[in-house]
Order: structure tokens, then sequence, then C-alpha cells
């Protein structure tokens, strides 16, 4: 692989795919990579036929950040890579960090959060896990691609404060695990494509960021092809014969220099010797152990949203289990397919459950496909003469390409929620979705619902298990749940056909709610569990002069083991620009044996306390008190403490 040896029109083609997933090869001279979807799972796809080979369905990336848990990223990340090495990819293309700011794009089942430090800080371990295997990883979609619609030609109109604080931070972090790649977004963002934005993917990615792998175009979102290679891109997949032309006739006329090509090539060879002289290929999981990950991950992203009456775990005489459950993940790049067949719910909760009557009836079925109801008389029947009726019901309209019109179920599944919780008051609801479902319908109607995402391929292992007790709840939501779509920062809007103001600013998620005390279905960081834990003891401890360290006891109060995740916010007592309520800074997810306390610990540093100044270009801490709050969901802080922080007076620039 040397460099000397390629003719331009070698040159020129390695800047440009092969085919929509391999890189070129120079005529023999480079070996070629693999690229390949997907985050919630090996989505390859045989480059002469196009068919998907069947790998194991990951929990969705939603779901996976609903776990809070750093080490089932880790594991996540691992088990997919172990597909790789398997099937030949090189590089895995995910994770994706981008902002979930309307619960209406349609892809917000591939992002981790409305909160960019729990988005960054998970993807981080995601990328860990996944490199951990010689196996390189494409951080995406950089960036401020916040929907679906109009993806490939809208701006995002951005104020520099948002960028810094809400659409950057993910990225930040998740490059602390040195990504092989990272690939841009379709969007423009302010006036210029992503493909083609110096001043992100050069002045802030390269310089500010230190990113130092190779820069993917997504698929066909360069605008123009000489433009984007010399502005930082350093592939455009996947192959277009119109993007060698127009490179080869900017090279004629002296637009792109030698040394843009020469510098897109080293990154290229770069990625290469990463990817092919890793002796960490190997492969650690068979096929089994990949589904046991992923019924691991499964279990503990199930958010119980609500348990009235304690009617879960279920320990009813006569339960009847039923609806539809199938869909375990959302589509587009991001879908994988498996060849493991479940069990339905209700064979799992019978067979868990031997002393209790469990049946199942069709009436209860309807599906994901409009205007399908099966017999919902002889449903109501069989709900009259039963104890419990537990109800899965799934979104039907969460895929890449579409942002979703509304945020509720198919009618006709709402209907036979309505319909069955008319004649038995015991009914608990399992939702199969990727992101928020508005449930004013039907919610107050219902004793439980069961938030379980979209899990995977061990969907209805996991929510049989946490149904019948086996495994006790601590997944949290990592997004808000709103009352109403017309509660959200953006609402229905979609804006101006050619651009989409950010006008909330950096007021996203639970940001938004809090500022402007909008009152929500379920806050953000919200899940039950079958057990109680109490907080005590908070002690900050200084380290530095902005570095803390945050303790915490957390006694599990009951009979069951179980796990809480403790999460730590941060809160600017007073300041002289608008800042949030309170943002997350940490959290941790703890196992507690039953009655056992454990201390928690967790650290802030100076980015804990900062916001971003677009007077100084940079962040910037101003004196004065910071509360310091721990607790088991945003709106349920349990503990909370003071500090002081007194930087040196130079470093300060108001009166107070
Ligand atoms: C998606 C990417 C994906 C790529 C390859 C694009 O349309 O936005 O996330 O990795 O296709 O399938």
């Amino acid at each position: 692989m040397d460099i000397k040896n390629l003719t331009i029109e070698e040159k020129l083609r390695l800047l440009i795919g092969f085919n929509r997933w391999q890189t070129n090869d120079a005529n023999g001279k480079v070996p070629s990579l693999f690229l390949s979807d997907g985050p919630n799972g090996l989505r390859m796809m045989n480059v002469d036929t196009g068919e998907t080979f069947k790998a194991t369905v990951m929990p969705n990336i939603s779901h996976l950040a609903n776990t809070w848990d750093e080490d089932l990223a880790f594991l996540d990340g691992e088990t997919i890579a172990n597909e790789c090495i398997e099937y030949g990819a090189d590089v895995l293309l995910a994770p994706g960090v981008n902002i979930k700011r309307t619960p209406l794009c349609g892809r917000n089942f591939e992002y981790f959060s409305e909160d960019p430090y729990l988005s960054g800080v998970m993807a981080k371990s995601y990328i860990d896990g996944v490199q951990s295997k010689g196996i390189g990883t494409s951080l995406k979609h950089f960036c401020a691609n916040n929907r679906e619609y109009d993806r490939r030609y809208v701006s995002s109109e951005v104020d520099e404060r948002t960028m810094r604080e809400i659409y950057l931070p993910a990225f930040e972090k998740a490059l602390e695990a040195k990504p092989w790649t990272v690939m841009n977004s379709y969007n423009q963002l302010n006036g210029v494509w992503l493909a083609e934005n110096k001043k992100l993917l050069k002045d802030v990615l390269r310089d500010e960021f230190g990113f130092d792998g190779l820069v993917v175009s997504d698929w066909s979102a360069s605008h123009s092809a000489w433009r984007s290679i010399k502005n930082g891109t350093d592939l455009l997949m996947p192959y277009r014969e119109k993007d060698y032309v127009e490179l080869k006739d900017a090279y004629d006329k002296g637009l792109l220099a030698d040394e843009d090509i020469e510098r897109a090539i080293n990154r290229l060879f770069e990625l290469i010797n990463r990817c092919k002289t890793s002796d960490k290929k190997v492969v650690s999981y068979t096929k089994e152990e990949r589904h046991n990950s992923a019924l691991k991950i499964a279990k503990e992203g199930i958010v119980l949203l609500k348990n009235e009456d304690n009617i879960l775990p279920l320990n009813a005489k006569n339960i009847l289990v039923g609806g539809y459950h199938d869909a375990i993940g959302g589509g587009g790049s991001a879908q994988a397919i498996t060849e493991y067949q479940s069990k339905s719910v209700y064979e799992l909760v019978a067979e868990k459950l031997p002393n209790s009557n469990v049946s199942t009836c069709n009436g209860l079925l309807a599906t994901r496909k409009l205007h399908e109801v099966y017999d919902l008389k002889d449903a109501v029947k069989q709900a009259v003469k039963n104890d419990v009726v537990v109800l899965s019901v799934s979104s039907y309209n969460e895929t890449e390409s579409l942002d979703r019109e509304n945020a509720y179920l198919m009618r006709e599944q709402e209907e036979t929620i309505l319909a069955v919780a008319k004649y038995n008051p015991n009914v608990v609801v399992v939702v199969n979705a990727g992101s928020y479902i508005d449930m004013s319908r039907w919610i107050d109607k219902v004793k439980a619902v069961v938030w379980a995402g979209f899990a995977g391929e061990a969907s209805k292992e996991a929510v049989a298990s946490v149904l019948t007790g086996e495994t006790c709840p601590s997944g949290k939501l990592t997004e808000t749940f709103p009352l109403a779509i017309e509660d959200t920062p953006t609402g229905y809007d979609i804006g101006d056909m050619f651009t989409n103001r950010y006008t909330e600013g950096i007021y996203v998620g639970y940001r938004w709610y809090e500022k402007y005390d909008i009152p929500v279905a379920f806050p953000f960081g919200h899940g039950l569990s079958y057990a109680n834990f109490e907080y005590s003891n908070l002690k900050i401890e200084k380290i530095g002069e902005t570095d803390y360290n945050v303790y915490v006891d957390v006694k599990n109060l009951s009979n069951i083991d179980a796990k809480e995740v403790v999460e730590l916010y941060v809160k600017d007592v007073f300041s002289s620009v608008s800042r949030p309520e309170k943002e997350l800074k940490g959290f941790k997810k703890v196992s507690l044996k039953a009655g056992e306390t454990k201390t928690v610990k967790m650290s802030l540093n100076y980015r804990s306390f900062a916001f971003y100044s677009t007077m100084l270009d940079k962040w910037h801490i101003e004196n004065g008190e910071f509360e310091i709050l721990v607790g088991a969901s945003s709106q349920d802080i349990r503990v909370k403490g003071v500090i002081d922080i007194e930087l040196d007076e130079k470093e300060q620039y108001t009166l107070w």
C-alpha cells in the first residue's frame, strides 16, 4: 500500500466507494474494506444479491439507553462485533448520537436520548465494545440531523451556544473512545452541507475534538464530490460514477489539489491498517451467547411506567395474555433480521406461572396493519372471565426516512385497550415502541404500563420475565414522555420546507418542560421497580479546583434483589445567562440485594458546571452556588447539597 504506486485515476477512485458497501481496491493495489450497518445488530448484505444475512437482533439503541448501564453498552457493541468478524465486516456503521429533539423523528429508536451527556457516555462504551474486537465504528450522524423529514435538503439553523451545549457534546464525549470513523449527516447546518462543512469537519472535529480517524459521508449525502473532499470528508459512499467524473473534472481544473487527495487517501490507509492488522478479531461469543447478550440488555432496558395497586408482578389466578408483540425494532438501515424463533409472551408467562390459569385469545390481536382487527367480542368475553389481562401493543410507523405524523398507537389497538378495560379493571398494557407514544386516550383506564421498547429478538422472553417478577424492572426513560405533542418544543412544526430553525435553543427535552413548567406524562429518568430504595448521606468531596466526588448511600428497602439507576443533576443557582433548571451530569446503575446498602460514587468536573460562552468562545463557569441533586428521576430528587465555586477573579466577567 504505497500512495506513490497509484495513478491519479486510482487515487480518485479510492475516494469513492466500489459498490454500496465496499471501498475501492485501486486495481488490487489496496485492500478493500467492507462497511456495514448497523446499530441494532449486524445488517450485512450480500453485495451480489442484496440479500441481508441473518443476525442477532439486539435491542435498539433507544432500549440500550434505557438500561443506563455502560457495561451493557460495551456488551452490546462487543456482541455485534463478534458477528462482524464472523461475516467479514470491517467497520460497523454505528452508533448514532443525534439528540431526540422531537418525539416524532422517525429514527429516534436509533438514538440514545434527549440528553447529550447520557448519549455520549453510553455511545463511548458501545464504541469501546465494538473496537475491543478489532472492528471499526462510525459515530454518526455528524450533526444536527434531528428529524427525517426532508433530511437530504433541509438546513438546520442552530445557534452556536445550542450547538455547543446540546448537539455537539454527545459526539465530543463519544470521541474519547476514538472511533475509527465519523459519518457526516445529510442535512445542512446553517446553510452549509455537513459533507462540505469545513468549520465542523476541520475546525471542530479535527482541531478541537482531536478526531484522528476517517470521515465518511452518509450514503449519497455529498452534493459536490470535490467540495466534500476539499473540506474534510475523506470517503464518499456508496459508489456513484458521477462522483468520480466530478472529482476528475475538479482535479483537471485545479479545484482539487494533490494534497487534498492525499490527505483523504492517507486516512483511508490508516483505517485499512487498523482493520486489517488487528489481532483482536477473534469470535468469542457463540450464536447462543449472542442471544443471551440480547436478552440481558432487553431485560434491563424495560421500563415500568405505571403499576397501580402493585398489579405487577403477576400473581393472579386467571390471567389472559395476548396482543401484538412482534415489533422488536424500527425500520430502515438499522433493521437487522433474525432467524430466532421466540415463544409467545403468553406461552412464556404460562411456563413461568404454573400455578395460575394462563390463557390467550386471538381477539386481542389487533396487529399493526391498518384496519386489521380480530374478534373483539371474543376478547371482551375472555377478559370478563379473567382476573388480569395483559395486552401487548406496538407502534407501527417508526422508520428511517420518515417522521411520524403523530405519536398515537393505531386506532385499532387503542380501541382494543379501551374495550377490554371497559370489562376488566385490571389491564396491563405492554408497549413495544422506539420512541414516545401518546397514551392519553387510555392510560387512566389501565392499571399498569410496561414500556417494552424495541427490545430486539429477545423481547418476548424479557417481557415475560418482567411480568412474572423473575426480573425486577430497572430501566428508566431517557426521553421525556410529554402529555401531548403540542407540549414539545417543536410541536408538529416541520420548518418552512427549506430551513428548520431550532428556536427553542438549549431547551430540549426535560430542559424545556422544566424551564417552562410544562407538566409531563412521565419525566426524563422515570422508571418504577418492584423494590423501593432509600437515598441518604450525600457527601460532596472537593478533589480539585472544579473537580468533585459525589457519594450517596442507596438502600434496597425491599425483600427482593433489584437494581437502581442513580441520577446526578447540577443546578446553577443563579446565572447571568439563561440556563436550564438542572442538567444531568452523572449516573450509575447499582445492583442491590434485598436489604443491602451501597455507597454510590459519581464525579463532577469543570464541564459539569460550565455553560458555553459565545462571547469568550469557550466553556465558562460563573462563580457562585451550584446545587448537587441526586435522585431516582429528574422529578424525584431524593437528596441535595450545595457547593460554592470561587474561581480566580481574573476569570470572572460579571459584577454579581
Ligand atoms: C443512513 C446511515 C446508514 C447508511 C448506510 C443512510 O441512509 O442514514 O445511517 O449507515 O444509509 O445504510
